[in-house]
């Protein structure tokens, strides 16, 4: 089975280039077992993430024929096409740097915010909210969403679905009381396209675009929206 990886290292190459490699194929065979026969058969070097191989820690994502996988869970394929993730810069071959997100997330004090006042009893916290709290809480910040989304890729004004799924956990967490809708405004709420690209890429399938345009309707219910 033939593949083709790109292959660049910004420190010693000028351009990236495409190399193609020939892979002896046995049924359910993964991105990430094709990549390390590759390394161990051609001496090949390719540099990629991985660490749990079980879909859970999100650091293999690649772009698998331009659309963004987990390496550990996606089947390889004949004359496949193996890229970085598109919106980071490539440290080497497969791997990007991903942390370029991380002083933005922190921007968004991405913790509960309790405030000065605490209630004195136990807070409930409703069975609904919980469902839809465990669901956005299952992210795995494989990145994938953040590479496939237009808005994201086009301005950087949107701070991308990631960070979205981000605010909108706290949105709905009852708990919290720092202004999250205000946040959502300044971090580009009314840039998103509402495609659904970034629902279809997750592989914990969380409804980002959906969130985002419920987080829409209650800036409009609380009058905050723009004009
Ligand atoms: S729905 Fe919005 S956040 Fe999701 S990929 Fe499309 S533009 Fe990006
Ligand atoms: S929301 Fe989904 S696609 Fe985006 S980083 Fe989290 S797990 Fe990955
Ligand atoms: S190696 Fe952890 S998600 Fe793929």
């Amino acid at each position: 089975m033939k593949i083709t990886v790109f292959r660049y290292n910004p420190q010693t190459e000028d351009e990236p280039r495409y190399e193609s490699y020939v892979v002896e194929h046995h049924p359910h065979m993964k991105i990430i077992d094709a990549l390390q026969q590759i390394n161990e058969r051609y001496g090949a070097n390719i540099a990629y993430r991985s660490s749990c191989r079980a879909g859970q820690c999100g650091s293999c994502a690649v772009l698998a024929n331009r659309k963004p996988v987990l390496a550990c869970r996606t089947d390889v394929e004949e004359g496949m096409l193996l890229e970085p993730l598109r919106n980071f810069p490539v440290i080497k071959d497969l791997v990007v740097a991903t942390q370029k997100s991380y002083p933005r997330i922190r921007s968004l004090r991405p913790y509960l915010h309790r405030g000065k006042k605490r209630e004195a009893r136990i807070e409930r916290l409703l069975a609904k909210d919980l469902k839809r709290l465990d669901k956005l809480k299952s992210c795995i910040e494989c990145s994938s969403c953040m590479s496939s989304c237009p808005s994201h890729t086009h301005s950087k004004e949107f701070a991308g679905p990631m960070l979205f799924r981000i605010i909108a956990r706290f949105v709905h967490d009852p708990r919290d009381n720092l202004d999250r809708l205000a946040i959502a405004v300044e971090e580009g709420l009314y840039l998103c396209t509402t495609c659904g690209t970034c629902r279809e890429v997750c592989p914990e399938e969380i409804p980002t675009n959906e969130e985002i345009q419920e987080m829409r309707r209650l800036v409009y219910e609380a009058n905050l929206g723009e004009e």
